[in-house]
């Protein structure tokens, strides 16, 4: 037949639907389409719903030809329609039932419903009659359900792509042995999670050249006595659930251009067989838990322009290993390195300076040492990005050289570049992204430094010594940008900000003077900003009243420096803001009522202050979602609202000297975050674009405070100390039974310590001291295991001490000033009693041991939204923190303006 006589030609067609698209109207010249296959697609067409119209000119009334319809093609020699083509890329796009009518087009070759979406439908079997079809793309077209195991009867196919149906789900790829021509399988994010041979039917397609597997939750990877795929270019197995060791017959695919293993749990080394594999160009395999060293034999690979080996567990010396040698050909082909979060050691090789089309560099987070000098760039004219941060490594350059590169990224946090300011930097024109954090600079900050570049995302240069004046920055163009000069001795006014910037942070510096230019001389704009800390420099005078100007602000940290006066109303209009920090400043005033507006608040820090009134009930009513209320050290005074007890996410509440009066509220014991025992796997802190940041919370505890931040999460405390609080001591406050810290000491505590104190398990630190408390202390505070910290001390307890070992590990002045208080540890014998001694051990268990929240986790968490994105998303990394680029990316690519969380 004419028509499978047409070979190689109507082939490469296949293989470009659009070029295949633009011919289509060439195709039928003489012949008209037969009016049976007319009539078929009227009658499909029927059955499917097109919001788009993009199936216009399929009309019953029209005179034309049907094989000029959009999507049709037809054979130019007998006219029938061998092609349909409704790939669409619109947004609301074909849907419906794809009705058995399709049957009639019994000369199908080429079926392209991609980009549509019917629903959850699943494929309809009888597909299984088309015969011809060589051509059949189903991709992202919503199909769900059950794979029909009928198409294996499709046995002319040599391309099928199933790719990016979440919905659908296949038992078993018996069928798939039976399309023996197949030269392209595309079946990402299809469920095979049940399909333990896979391999075994992949290995009956002998023709196989590309293959798409990710995101298929496929575990097995049993090993192939024989490999029948050898002519396989491409192997995506991007995430999924491997845990095995790359598999030896992987080696044997001689035709490999690219392979991509990124995103699953390989064990084990990478084999030196790799160098067989001379046709790579692509090689993914970042992601994993790989270990050894990197073998030599990459070095050999003549074609290899992209070599991703990020976050594994490689270790040994690359300058003695695939780069030790500059006549390796790879020098001649690399384009992107990528080797960050590893754990290689030794030197740089100095060879690096001639992978001369070498584009991406990241070496980040391995433990690199020694010098980086000039010469590791000489041949480096097309390096864009280098990425470098967390080695100890000294960049060693003279003072006028001029770079053969123009960076967009430098992220080389960490090494030592100073004292002086790296005047090179001058001769960078295009940066994007710069992190000079850490990296010892003590110096002024030239003026030509802030002119560089406007397209600047980051500009990190914290933790230095860096001195100087910032000038206004309005001109960063960058949408989001992000500007850390923290840990500084920059000084003078806060400089004002362009309306891009999104983080600013210039904490722990010398800046000085009013900021009423910076708030509301801004006005014209939308400002972006969602995160400042301004905390711990020398700004006096009061907040300007100009926080409508700022809708975006979700943290805000003044603390510590010499703010005054009262909190402005505008306030109340940070309907995004979740932490306010305003500690240890002269703020004076009520709290205005407008700041019941912050419904998002988490954080509410404005203690060491100067701050009056009652604590309004709005507090409890308004602000559901905090966790930390630090009023600490202020002039509050009357009651404590019984409001505050609805709170139920609340961990931290600290309403310590205060002028507060009163019975300490029953409902205590509603405050649910501190009912529960469970640690909280989230953290509290801002998750940005390109940091991570910790809120912090300090808390008294144990006598001492503690700035919390890492482990904030674990952390529960009420502190009612040093206020006039009467009454007793609710008894069921005990029912708190994740408390771990409780100080109720200076107050006017009447009655007995409750009976059940023993039920709060996790108390580490308890203080009651300087109360008017009476009574026997409870037998049941034996029970507190965890109790390091005990001060019952002045008050008018009598009785035993009860003997355990846990009150045993304190000394007297645990229990000093209860006059009729007897038994060790004081001196003071208890009448008619003998003490036993049980046997001491020690207290076991802390507040501040890490919380083991995986950085990994977040990895692949914000992997996941971009599986599908394949291999594009590459380019835009541009920034050195994979879950934060990666997290960028995605939010710019597809979800609008970035969204900040607490978690
Ligand atoms: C028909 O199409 C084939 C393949 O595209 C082409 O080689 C041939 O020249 C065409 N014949 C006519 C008559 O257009
Ligand atoms: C290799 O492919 C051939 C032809 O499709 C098939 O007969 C043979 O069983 C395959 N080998 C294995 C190990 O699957
Ligand atoms: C893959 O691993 C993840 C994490 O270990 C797990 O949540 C998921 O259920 C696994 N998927 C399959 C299909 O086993
Ligand atoms: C790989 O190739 C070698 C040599 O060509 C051969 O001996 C071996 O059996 C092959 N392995 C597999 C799994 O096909
Ligand atoms: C590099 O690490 C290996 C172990 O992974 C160790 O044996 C070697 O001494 C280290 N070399 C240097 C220079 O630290
Ligand atoms: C840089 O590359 C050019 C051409 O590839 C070569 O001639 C030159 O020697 C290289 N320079 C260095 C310092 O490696
Ligand atoms: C508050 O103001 C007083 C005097 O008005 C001053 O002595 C004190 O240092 C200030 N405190 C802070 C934290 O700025
Ligand atoms: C607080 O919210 C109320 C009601 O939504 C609104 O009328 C008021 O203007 C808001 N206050 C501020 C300061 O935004």
């Amino acid at each position: 037949m004419g028509i499978r006589a047409s070979g190689a030609a109507v082939f490469l067609l296949f293989w470009f639907p659009f070029l295949a698209d633009i011919k289509r109207s060439s195709w039928a010249t003489d012949v008209v389409c037969s009016p049976r296959e007319r009539q078929a697609l009227l009658n499909l067409k029927q059955g499917l719903s097109d919001p788009t119209n993009f199936l216009s000119s399929w009309d019953s009334t029209s005179k034309e030809d049907c094989c000029r319809w959009r999507g049709i093609g037809c054979d130019n020699r007998t006219g029938h329609v061998v092609q349909l083509n409704l790939r669409n890329s619109y947004e609301s796009s074909i849907g419906g039932d794809i009705n058995h009518h399709l049957l009639q087009l019994k000369h199908l070759r080429y079926l392209d419903l991609s980009g549509n979406d019917f629903g959850g439908n699943p494929i309809p079997e009888f597909l299984r009659s088309l015969q011809n079809l060589n051509y059949l793309n189903l991709s992202q077209s919503g199909f769900g359900g059950t794979l029909p195991p009928q198409l294996g009867n499709l046995s002319s196919l040599r391309y099928l792509d199933l790719g990016n149906s979440v919905r659908l789900t296949v038992e078993n790829l018996e069928w798939l042995s039976h399309l023996s021509l197949l030269q392209h399988l595309d079946m990402t994010s299809v469920s095979l999670s049940h399909v333990d041979d896979w391999l075994q039917a992949i290995n009956k397609l002998p023709h196989l050249s590309e293959l798409h597997l990710s995101s298929c939750g496929l575990t097995n990877l049993s090993p192939l006595s024989h490999v029948n795929f050898t002519s396989l270019t491409v192997l995506d197995l991007l995430w999924n659930n491997f845990t095995s060791t790359i598999p030896d017959w992987l080696y044997n695919l001689t035709s490999l251009t690219y392979l991509d293993l990124r995103i699953n749990s390989f064990q084990g080394t990478i084999s030196n067989a790799i160098g067989n594999l001379g046709s790579l160009r692509h090689v993914y395999l970042d992601l994993n838990d790989l270990h050894g060293s990197i073998p030599r034999t990459v070095g050999k690979l003549c074609n290899l322009e992209t070599l991703w080996l990020s976050n594994n567990r490689f270790t040994g010396d690359i300058s003695t290993g695939f780069l030790g040698d500059p006549s390796k050909c790879i020098f001649d082909s690399l384009r992107e390195l990528r080797l960050e979060w590893n754990q290689l050691n030794g030197t740089i090789p100095k060879s690096i300076g001639q992978l001369s089309k070498l584009e991406f560099l990241a070496i980040s987070h391995n433990f690199f040492q020694g010098i980086i000098s000039e010469v590791h760039f000489a041949n480096l004219t097309r390096l864009k990005t280098l990425y470098g941060t967390s080695n100890s490594l000294i960049l060693n350059v003279s003072r006028n050289w001029v770079p053969p590169f123009q960076l967009t990224g430098l992220e080389i946090g960490s090494w030592k570049l100073g004292p002086q300011f790296p005047s090179w930097l001058q001769t960078q024109k295009d940066f994007f992204s710069l992190n000079l954090s850490n990296t010892g600079i003590s110096d002024n900050i030239p003026s030509w430094f802030w002119k560089l570049s406007s397209s600047f995302s980051l500009i990190d240069l914290s933790l230095n010594q860096i001195s100087g004046q910032i000038p206004g920055l309005q001109n960063i163009e960058n949408y989001d940008a992000a500007i850390y000069l923290g840990s500084n001795r920059f000084t003078g006014l806060i400089p004002r900000l362009s309306s891009n910037v999104i983080e600013l942070d210039l904490s722990e510096n010398l800046f000085s003077g009013s900021i009423s230019h910076f708030f509301c001389d801004n006005t014209s704009q939308r400002n972006n900003l969602a995160y400042l800390d301004l905390s711990s420099n020398l700004i006096s005078a009061e907040i300007p009243d100009c926080w409508t100007n700022w809708p975006m602000l979700s943290v805000v940290k003044l603390e510590s420096n010499n703010l005054s006066g009262n909190i402005p109303i505008s306030m109340g209009s940070l309907t995004q803001l979740q932490s306010l920090h305003l500690r240890n400043n002269n703020f004076t005033g009520v709290l205005p009522s407008s700041l019941q507006n912050c419904t998002n608040l988490l954080t509410l820090d404005i203690g060491e202050n100067e701050f009056s009134g009652s604590i309004p009930s709005w507090m409890g009513q308004s602000l559901k979602q905090l966790k930390i209320l630090d009023l600490r050290s202020n002039k509050f005074s009357g009651r404590i609202p019984s409001e505050l007890c609805h709170l139920a996410e609340l961990q931290i509440m600290d309403l310590a000297h205060n002028k507060l009066s009163g019975p300490i509220p029953q409902c205590f014991s509603n405050l649910s975050a501190m009912v529960s025992d469970q640690k909280s796997i989230y953290h509290i802190g801002y998750e940005s674009s390109f940091r991570k940041f910790q809120d912090t919370a300090s808390v008294v505890m144990k006598g001492r405070s503690l700035e919390y931040s890492k482990t904030l999460t674990l952390v529960t405390s009420i502190d009612l100390s040093d206020n006039s609080l009467s009454g007793q001591i609710p008894e069921n406050l005990t029912s708190l039974l994740g408390l771990r810290s409780l100080n109720l000491s200076m107050n006017h505590l009447v009655g007995m310590i409750p009976k059940k104190i023993g039920d709060m398990g996790l108390l580490e630190s308890l203080d009651l001291s300087r109360n008017q408390l009476s009574g026997a202390i409870p037998q049941s505070i034996s029970n507190l295991t965890f109790l390091s910290h005990l001060n019952l001390s002045y008050n008018r307890l009598s009785g035993k001490i009860p003997s355990s070992t846990q009150t045993l590990s304190f000394d007297a002045t645990s229990f000093l000033g209860n006059q009729e208080l007897c038994g060790p540890p004081l001196t003071e014998k208890c009448a008619g009693s003998n003490n036993q001694l049980q046997n001491p051990t020690t207290p076991t268990g802390s507040v501040d041991d890490d919380d083991g929240f995986k950085e990994s986790f977040v990895v692949s968490a914000a992997l996941g939204f971009l599986l599908g994105l394949g291999g594009v998303f590459g380019i835009m990394l541009l920034n050195e923190s994979w879950r934060s680029a990666y997290f960028k990316f995605f939010v710019r690519l597809c979800c609008g303006p970035p969204k900040r969380q607490y978690r």
